[in-house]
């Protein structure tokens, strides 16, 4: 267990102290600030034949709405961020996911920060393979890292985890994972938790 991942705990007491949004408070948000709708959504789905990334609701039943960087528009969510940007000493946020039933946002990926979730209503299947080396990560990869992963998965089987209402949990930065809702509608929160060094300035 790394210094981050020891501070789950911590986290969970943070989510009930200070709760975020549910997705009703989010959908007003949505439908009363253009702002928020032009930059702060995205839409995204992975099937067979590929994976669909959009600015618009692309109408389709299995798409994912991603409210992207939500902690300056929720007081509470402002709070979470403060308080784990305080103990890790980096930039902290916050993107929120609603995915209709056995959907998959990406395919299987990495991030380049450490997340810590929390699995709000539904539940989601994640695939964790082992952390990429350092000496194939670059902290500039977009999500254009197919390359990478599709070397580094197949030797290796995944950790399945399944993350149900109410549970919190860690994912380190490039750990590779792939993520399904199950038999219903899911919503988590999902917080950021940037390197140092991070490149990552985009707030
Ligand atoms: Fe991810």
């Amino acid at each position: 267990m790394n210094d981050r991942q020891a501070m789950l705990p911590e986290f969970k007491r943070l989510i009930k102290e200070y709760p975020p949004p549910t997705i009703e408070e989010l959908f007003t948000l949505l439908n009363s600030d253009e702002e928020f709708k032009k930059n702060r959504m995205r839409y995204f789905e992975t099937q067979e034949d590929g994976f669909c990334y959009s600015h618009t609701v692309p109408g389709n039943q299995k798409t994912t709405w991603n409210f992207v960087r939500i902690q300056n528009y929720f007081e509470n969510v402002r709070k979470i961020c403060d308080e784990l940007e305080k103990t890790f000493n980096v930039r902290v946020f916050c993107s929120s996911y609603y995915s209709p039933e056995s959907s998959q946002a990406f395919p299987a990926h990495f991030d380049a920060y450490d997340l810590f979730g929390v699995q709000v209503f539904g539940s989601k299947k994640w695939k964790i393979w082992p952390q990429l080396p350092e000496s194939v990560y670059d902290k500039e990869l977009t999500p254009a890292q197919g390359p990478i992963i599709s070397d580094w998965i197949p030797r290796f089987q995944p950790e399945v985890m399944v993350a149900n209402p109410g549970d919190v949990f860690y994912v380190a930065a490039r750990r590779p994972h792939e993520v399904i809702a199950l038999d219903s509608d899911s919503f988590s929160h999902m917080f950021a938790v940037l390197d140092a060094d991070s490149k990552f300035v985009d707030f």
